[in-house]
């Protein structure tokens, strides 16, 4: 199943936000967007996930979602958004709540959300008993559970301290690794951009507009090795240097406000 951004512009009142964004996320792939502070990442995603109606242009998903989907575009919050009186398993089980699923059926997906994310003997933890990778590996799960064909993510490993976000994006690339699922990955953060994606669209400042898409030049299970690293090093620095003065602006814009 694609996922297209069909010319897409969005304005909050007379605030220019999107100005006629493009791109395609065919079925297992990902793919990162990255741009400076408030130009428009966001809001893309929510456009993209049906929670926001585009000013102009379309989000439309195209082909067939894979078997046994239940929501073919799943969001992955920042904030985990967890319910803090339901135990894991609760939590993972919730969006399988009024579906047609038999209730055997929704014990084995829970079950095999929970194996995925490392949490089967969590599943009876209360959220406020975890670490915050633990509780985002819940936000996963959750996610899981509902077999998306693409995961919406939008800074998903902004909340967590560096060692936390290193292990959660080795989980992230496992997850994805036999391409069955696809993701739409919003960041800052050009190395988890240039670990993860198989495209990065780059926007400018607001109105995002796409700059540029840069294709990554090795498959994901390539890019541990050390003889690539420098090659992923490199990629990154070209990314920063399309966005560098842009961001400078961007954050004096905040400051300005
Ligand atoms: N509901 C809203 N109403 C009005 N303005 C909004 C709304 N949501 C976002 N904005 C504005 O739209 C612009 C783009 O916001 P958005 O959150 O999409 O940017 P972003 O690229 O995700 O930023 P960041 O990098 O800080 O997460 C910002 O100027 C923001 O203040
Ligand atoms: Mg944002």
């Amino acid at each position: 199943m694609d996922l297209i951004a069909d010319h897409i512009s969005h304005c909050f009142g007379a605030l220019e936000v999107l100005d006629d964004v493009s791109f395609t996320v065919r079925a297992g792939e990902v793919v990162a967007i990255v741009g400076p502070s408030g130009c428009g990442k966001s809001t893309l995603l929510s456009i993209l996930g049906g929670l926001l109606q585009s000013s102009a242009g379309q989000a439309e998903l195209r082909g067939a979602p894979p078997a046994g989907s239940l929501n073919p575009l799943t969001f992955v919050f920042q904030d985990f958004a967890l319910l803090p009186w339901s135990t894991v398993e609760a939590n993972v089980e919730f969006p399988l709540l009024h579906t047609p699923l038999s209730a055997a059926e929704c014990r084995a997906q829970v079950d095999d959300a929970l194996r995925r994310t490392g949490l089967t003997d969590f599943r009876a933890t209360y959220p406020k008993q975890l670490s915050g990778g633990m509780r985002q590996r819940v936000g996963i799960a959750r996610a899981l559970a509902v077999r998306p064909a693409i995961l919406l993510m939008d800074e998903p490993l902004s909340a967590l301290d560096s060692q936390t976000r290193e292990l959660l994006m080795e989980d992230f690339i496992r997850l994805l690794a036999d391409g069955a699922m696809g993701a739409v990955y919003v960041t800052h953060n050009l190395e988890e951009a240039v670990r993860l994606a198989d495209r990065i669209v780059v926007l400018s400042r607001r109105p995002g507009r796409v700059r540029e898409v840069v294709t990554m030049p090795m498959t994901r299970s390539e890019r541990g090795s050390a003889e690539w690293r420098g090659k992923l090093l490199a990629v990154q620095n070209d990314l920063w240097s399309l966005i560098r003065n842009e961001a400078i602006d961007a954050e004096r814009e905040v400051q300005d406000a």
